[in-house]
């Protein structure tokens, strides 16, 4: 689908499906995670503001997989210059241990009245502490330039099976959220969900634990830690490359 179709769709989704003047919030992932590492368009980005914009509806961005430096940005909605109303946040935001967020503008925020925020785990002190301790990191380590750095190693080898594997096809990176597809030809694109499962299990009997994602399961997905040293980055790329020969992509 081109970008133009896409955004007519959306256009045409908020006539009829979800019509705007009914529409309370838009949630959307800026790269969707579980769905296939797909960033969406700045264009789609923009429109779905305009229409926030002009109908009174919230943009609520789901940053859980995407945020903290995971893209290369600190939130994947900062690539497209466009501003959420609330952003959702977690699982990297306190290196794992178990803290999640959600950031508003004031207008938004202040708008629900005491006690309506919370839950059994909200405000635990360590993984606040933890949190606290990752935003450090982020200043003196320069995590957001290792993330970029990251990312372009990812794509310049991803790039690389690509051209060398018959099966291996979409390579997409932002930042280190990068994933690529398994298709039975680069001409027909047809998914090969079976590859993606055997790679999987082969890598795992080598030691490495890989993720499919995607409608189709044929894509696969990497989310090693952002701070990962070089020589063991090699070592789990070298197991994949190992597993791609071995399954015959
Ligand atoms: C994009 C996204 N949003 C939300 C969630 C769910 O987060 P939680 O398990 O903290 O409810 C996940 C979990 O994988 C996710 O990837």
């Amino acid at each position: 689908m081109s970008e133009e179709e896409a955004l007519r769709g959306l256009r045409m989704t908020m006539k009829t499906d979800s019509p705007a003047n009914q529409t309370a919030a838009i949630v959307l992932e800026p790269v969707l995670g579980e769905g296939g590492f797909y960033a969406a368009p700045t264009s789609f980005l923009k429109e779905l503001r305009n229409i926030c914009d002009e109908n009174g509806i919230l943009l609520i961005v789901d940053e859980v997989q995407s945020g903290f430096g995971r893209t290369g940005k600190m939130f994947a909605i900062e690539h497209s210059g466009v501003e959420a109303d609330i952003i959702t946040m977690a699982k990297s935001m306190a290196d794992g241990m178990p803290i999640s967020a959600i950031v508003g503008t004031d207008k938004h925020m202040d708008s629900s009245g005491p006690n309506s925020l919370g839950g059994t785990y909200t405000g635990s002190p360590t993984a606040c502490a933890a949190a606290l301790a990752v935003f450090d990191v982020f200043k003196e380590e320069d995590i957001l330039g290792k993330s970029v750095r990251l990312g372009e190693k990812l794509n310049q080898r991803f790039t690389q099976w690509q051209e060398q594997f018959s099966h291996v096809d979409n390579v997409r990176t932002l930042g280190p959220m990068a994933a690529f597809e398994f298709v039975e030809s680069k001409d027909n694109h047809k998914p090969m969900p079976e590859l993606a499962a055997a790679v999987t299990k082969k890598a795992k009997e080598k030691g490495l634990i890989l993720l499919s994602c995607g409608m189709y399961g044929n894509s696969l997905r990497f989310l090693m830690p952002v701070t990962i040293e070089d020589n063991i980055l090699e070592e789990g790329l070298a197991i994949v490359e190992e597993c791609l020969k071995e399954v015959g992509a």
